[in-house]
């Protein structure tokens, strides 16, 4: 079955043509990043603009690269939740138009399953159930795949994203946007004990997590510099903070391991292509004689043909869509349309 699948969640305008779930055909990927840079963040009003621009010419040098034409396609999918609500109206109503242009099934995707059913794509092995740690740019959660359509959140960040306390230290210290990899970079060549930050808790459940007292230290840290007239390390500021992501990440990633008892873990989402994270991840799975799945680089940041995979097992439990489908900001991955 050859699915086309279009994703407009964010500042991405992809399309991708993936087949029985796990072969990508072809996987076309359109960034408006350099544009967003200019703002230190995406502009909304930017991004649904970029994609208005770009979805027809992205779609079609999808199918070019596929070598397979509309008429071939099975079934179109789409991304309609969760995400910048302009952003996804774009793919959401260009996906209903070529599904019922084709009269072929519409298939709506959670981007938050699309980012796991990323791991489909690299390790043909993987099957539910396992263990998913969504590390991304809105998301971090630890969540129980107990099949390819069914999801239990057992922890998850109770302020910011990861990824959004990357971007904003990033920010702070003077990076372009997006700064995560500015940082993962920087951390490199620093000192992870070069600066004194917090790894917080949270009261109640101990897979939760919490990311903005951390982002509010290096804040601090830069603040009470300045006023000191002290130059900043700027390295030894990332290592610290990457240490202190990595110290909370491995701990929750410990603790949900001895909880539940499973030994398969894979990351997803645009953080996980963090070179500490995935190390931190590695040693903990090492520990726990747990197996662990990477997604390849190029998979884990957003991308279609995640959406095309995770499209085939929605479809394959019947979760189509008429025409009345609408894009929604936000909406849990158990959330029916
Ligand atoms: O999954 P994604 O592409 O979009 C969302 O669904 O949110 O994730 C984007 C996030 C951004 O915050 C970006 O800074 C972060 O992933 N990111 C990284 C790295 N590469 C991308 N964060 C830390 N280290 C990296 N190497
Ligand atoms: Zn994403």
């Amino acid at each position: 079955m050859k699915i086309l699948a279009i994703e407009s969640s964010c500042d991405e305008t992809a399309a991708a043509v993936v087949q029985d779930g796990r072969t990508v055909l072809s996987s076309i990927v359109a960034s408006q990043i350099e544009e967003h840079r200019l703002y230190g963040g995406v502009v909304p009003e930017i991004a649904s603009r970029r994609h208005c621009e770009s979805i027809v010419g992205v779609v079609d040098e999808a199918l070019t690269a596929a070598g397979v034409g509309k008429t071939e396609i099975d079934a179109v999918a789409v991304t309609y939740a969760p995400g910048l609500i302009g952003a996804l109206l774009v793919g959401v109503n260009f996906a209903k138009g070529l599904s019922a242009s084709l009269e072929k099934p519409l298939i709506p995707v959670h981007h938050i399953r699309g980012h796991i059913a990323a791991n489909y794509i690299a390790f043909p092995e993987l099957k539910p159930p396992f263990l998913a740690f969504v590390l991304s740019g809105g998301h971090t959660h630890l969540i129980e795949v107990k099949d390819y359509t069914e999801f239990e959140i057992i922890g998850g960040t109770c302020d910011d994203a990861v990824g959004e306390a990357y971007d904003k230290a990033a920010r702070a210290m003077g990076y372009p946007y997006p700064g995560g990899i500015e940082i993962d970079r920087a951390a490199g060549e620093g000192n992870p004990d070069g600066y004194k930050l917090p790894r917080p808790r949270v009261e109640g459940n101990e897979l939760s997590m919490s990311f903005s007292g951390l982002k509010t230290a290096v804040l601090n840290t830069i603040n009470n510099s300045a006023q000191k007239g002290v130059e900043i390390v700027r390295s030894d500021l990332c290592a610290s903070f990457q240490k202190a992501v990595c110290d909370i990440l491995s701990d929750r990633l410990t603790k949900a391991i001895r909880l539940t008892g499973m030994k398969t873990v894979a990351a997803a989402g645009g953080v996980s292509a963090n070179s500490g994270i995935r190390a931190a991840l590695q040693a903990v799975c090492e520990k726990e004689k747990a197996k662990l799945y990477l997604p390849p680089l190029s998979l884990c940041g957003d991308n279609a043909a995640m959406i095309g995979a995770q499209a085939y097992f929605e479809f394959m439990k019947g979760n189509i869509s008429d025409l009345s489908l609408n894009a929604a900001a936000t909406k849990g991955i158990n959330q029916s349309l």
